[in-house]
């Protein structure tokens, strides 16, 4: 996986159903997607619409009923124990509700991927790095509870970045914030973008997010009902007009 462009994901006639009889429903139905490196994607629809499932599936976390997922050319669907928690380390995860570990420090949950080997110098190096990139220097001995929820956030940014991904996978991560806070977090991200060479896709329900990303991927009913190329040079205000036009 490049650590300076960014992975390149495809995704292929992509399925996940639920339940069984008539209780079954399909969250992610027939999702095709290509994501290059270093796009920054904006994942929207309503609530329900299969954007967590999508992302899990990304993330191989879960597994599909059908299709595949390939990053960097690996399909990611059909590793086994060994390469999926290789690339499970080499995928970025951040949550909406940070998930932070509350009796761990700044420091610690930063560390937290590589717990078992925390003391070796260079994962040390590497945290202090990316606390200092998410602009928290000085805070790394204090706890989850003493942050704000947009430090919080910070923190599990971080710490998504600690396996020095190619792809960092957000769900919902401005969702608990102010517009304010919100904003900032998504200038850490693009800023993040340049410096560590990542691709990003991002689920949100904000069109001031949206607005911000490359490209915008809308889901209905777990398919793809809308892609739109957000980069091909309008002003940065029209681009607002043009998401704020959309249901996400
Ligand atoms: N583990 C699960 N078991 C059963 N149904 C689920 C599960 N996860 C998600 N779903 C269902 O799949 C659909 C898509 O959910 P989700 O991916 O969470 O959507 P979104 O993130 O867009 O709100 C919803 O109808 C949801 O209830
Ligand atoms: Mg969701």
């Amino acid at each position: 996986m490049s650590e300076h462009t960014g992975s390149t994901v495809s995704v292929e006639h992509l399925v996940r159903r639920f339940g069984s009889g008539a209780e079954r429903l399909t969250a992610v139905d027939d999702v095709s997607l290509t994501i290059g490196a270093g796009e920054v994607v904006a994942l929207t629809g309503p609530s329900g619409s299969g954007k967590s499932t999508l992302l899990h599936l990304i993330g191989a976390i879960e597994q599909p009923d059908e299709g595949t997922v390939t990053v960097d050319g690996v399909d990611v669907t059909g590793l086994r124990r060994a390469g999926l928690a290789r690339y499970r380390q080499r995928v970025g995860f951040v949550f909406q509700r940070y998930h932070l570990l509350p009796a761990l420090t700044v420091l610690d949950n930063v560390l937290a991927p590589v717990l078992p080997r925390r003391g070796r110098a260079d994962h040390l190096a590497q945290a202090r790095d990316l606390i200092d990139a998410v602009g928290l220097a000085g805070r790394e001995r204090a706890l989850p509870a003493h942050l704000s929820g947009g430090q919080q956030q910070r923190v599990a940014i971080a710490r998504a970045l600690m396996g020095r991904p190619g792809l960092l996978l957000a769900d919902e991560p401005t969702g608990n914030l102010d517009s304010t806070t919100g904003a900032q977090i998504l200038d850490l991200l693009l800023g993040l973008r340049e410096r560590h060479g990542l691709t990003i896709l991002l689920a949100t329900h904000e069109q001031a997010v949206a607005a911000r990303c490359d490209r915008l991927v809308r889901l209905g009913d777990g398919r793809v009902v809308e892609d739109l190329d957000l980069t091909d040079g309008e002003d940065p205000a029209d681009t607002y007009d043009r998401v704020a036009r959309l249901r996400l």
